[in-house]
């Protein structure tokens, strides 16, 4: 037998495994989504989300504790506010749930660092993620409100804001509604590269912002595309995107590593709520080793490209990154 080369020569024990890793990683690249409500004294569960909660202000900061201690560093923020309607006012509103959430948190915790969520969706009377003409979602009547809404989160406190709603052009429009307002340190981080996807069912039932009638087609991304992937994200670029997302995760990696391969800004990946309720799920029946899952998930996001990995299961994984895992 001559054979030479032998690729597990590399693989004879943990310390040679561990030595040869190609991919490594860190906590701090980790973003938790979490969703603020209007109410006092609550958190409530999202059925289809076992673990993750919908919290009221006066309960948000023993949240931000638990994973400042964890070692998580920034946040996403969700608003579910009490009132919905055809202008989604309430995600403009000084004193909405996002804007005093981020008021509440940069008081209690201000080493953490705020991200917000900029979408009307939660905010609609119809749950659609821009205004309506008819029953299209129209273009650029809904920019001015992205970009009062991106400006209000950031007057509030919040030290990113990351728009979702995949409306042409939101992000030079937010880019300057924030720089005439004296805000232009405060970077964008694009959903760029977001397909309509049937894993966002569980959040729409957290966050209560499913479309009352159609679907999110004529704005959100066809699965079928990549070329179109990457045309999004260049356009997003060009508008001045500090980062670029990628959503949903694992079902999307290789637009993670195109996305990076056409790009020179940093890459965010999204594990979506109903890739975390697949894993909950069959992990409560005993089918799966979560802990594991949740590892290899997060392993293969950054394996293909992803520097930052949003995620519910952001406390849980900084203790496996931490432990080398
Ligand atoms: C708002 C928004 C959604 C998600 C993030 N921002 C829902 C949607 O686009 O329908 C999904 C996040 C998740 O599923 O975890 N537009
Ligand atoms: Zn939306």
């Amino acid at each position: 037998m001559d054979m030479i080369k032998r690729p597990r020569r590399l693989r004879g024990g943990e310390t040679i495994r561990k030595m040869i890793r190609e991919t490594r990683m860190d906590k701090s690249s980790l973003i938790y989504p979490m969703f603020v409500q209007e109410g006092t004294g609550r958190e409530d569960e999202i059925p289809s989300m076992p673990g993750q909660f919908r919290y009221t202000l006066d309960r948000l900061p023993y949240e931000l504790e638990r994973l400042a201690k964890a070692g998580v560093g920034s946040v996403m923020l969700f608003g579910i506010p009490d009132h919905k309607d055809e202008i989604a006012s309430q995600a403009y509103a000084q004193d909405g749930i996002v804007q005093r959430a981020l008021q509440v948190g940069k008081e209690k915790f201000p080493e953490l660092y705020y991200i917000t969520d900029v979408c009307l969706c939660e905010y609609t009377s119809h749950g659609h993620c821009g205004m309506l003409c008819g029953h299209e979602v129209e273009n650029d009547s809904t920019l001015d409100l992205l970009a009062k809404t991106a400006l209000s989160h950031v007057q509030a406190g919040a030290d990113m804001v990351a728009p979702s709603d995949m409306m042409d052009g939101r992000v030079l429009a937010i880019r300057n509604m924030l720089d005439k307002n004296g805000h232009k340190e405060t970077p964008i981080m694009s959903y760029a590269v977001k397909y309509a996807s049937a894993f966002y069912g569980p959040f729409r039932e957290a966050a209560d912002s499913a479309p009352a009638f159609g679907d999110r087609k004529s704005y959100q991304m066809d699965p079928h595309n990549s070329r179109e992937g990457v045309k999004e994200a260049l356009l997003d670029v060009d508008e001045g995107a500090d980062i670029i997302m990628v959503k949903p995760a694992m079902s999307y990696l290789d637009m993670i590593t195109k996305v990076k391969e056409v790009t020179n800004v940093p890459v965010a990946a999204y594990s979506v709520s109903g890739e975390y309720a697949m894993v909950k799920a069959a992990a409560q029946k005993g089918w799966i080793d979560e802990e594991r899952i949740m590892c290899e998930m997060a392993v293969s996001t950054y394996r293909a490209g992803a520097q930052i990995y949003l995620t519910y299961y952001a406390k849980e994984l900084a203790k496996c990154m931490d432990e080398g895992r």
